[in-house]
């Protein structure tokens, strides 16, 4: 119940602030709303739950009141995957030139390689996602932990991939907002450390 509301307002800050950067500074059209840019908001929340079941651990032991993560941690880990499932088919919809002109080759139409990398990081991201959840309870838990690590490490690729360039310009930000990959990657960045850090016992 408590993942369940997490996420709900993990997704409600990720819509919002999609909406303010696209929508309102951006000047995306709000015909693109229900698809491209609520599909921002899907992403991020995944990640965020992935990131939350990463650092159960460290983080209940860390913050006062955060104990239920631990409980929680693989249904937190499930929903991150179940969203990322649900990023994963609307961006396969929305995979074209006429959104993502900056992955595609103006004269061949084809992906530039950069691109190319970014998708692979995504779907291998997503596979090491569904093993990890397939793996359940009975798996050691540095494995389980391990793979979170490679997913985290994957999702960071993916968006360094695609949103490099975009993230040493701060002057051409829609109304100074940073993009979504780079909070992002700082998100998949925080989780790896959470995920490296010492385990006792
Ligand atoms: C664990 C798996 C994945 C995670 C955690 C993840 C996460 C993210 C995040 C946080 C963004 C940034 C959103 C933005 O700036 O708009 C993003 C963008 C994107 N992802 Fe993924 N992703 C995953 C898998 C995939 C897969 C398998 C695909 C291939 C279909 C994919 C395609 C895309 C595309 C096309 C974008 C650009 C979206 C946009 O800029 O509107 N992702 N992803």
């Amino acid at each position: 119940m408590r993942t369940s509301v997490y996420g709900l307002i993990v997704l409600a800050i990720g819509l919002g602030y999609a909406i303010v950067r696209y929508n309102v500074f951006g000047g995306v059209s709000v015909e693109q709303l229900p698809l491209y840019v609520t599909n921002k908001a899907v992403s991020v929340a995944g990640l965020v739950l992935i990131v939350t079941a990463v650092g159960a651990r460290p983080l209940s032991g860390w913050l006062p009141g955060c104990g239920w993560l631990m409980d929680e941690r693989r249904s937190m880990g499930m929903l991150g995957l179940g969203l990322s499932a649900v990023h994963t088919v609307m961006s396969l919809m929305l995979l074209n030139p006429g959104y993502f002109g900056k992955f595609y080759d103006a004269g061949t139409g084809k992906m530039h390689l950069a691109a190319e990398v970014s998708m692979l990081a995504g779907v291998v991201a997503l596979a090491l996602l569904v093993v990890q959840s397939r793996a359940g309870e009975g798996s050691g838990r540095s494995s389980l932990r391990w793979l979170g690590v490679g997913v985290l490490a994957l999702s960071l690729m993916h968006l360094g991939f695609m949103g490099w360039p975009g993230w040493w310009t701060p002057g051409k930000w829609h109304g100074g907002l940073p993009p979504i990959t780079l909070l992002s990657a700082a998100i998949a960045l925080v989780g790896l450390g959470l995920g490296l850090v010492p385990r006792r016992g």
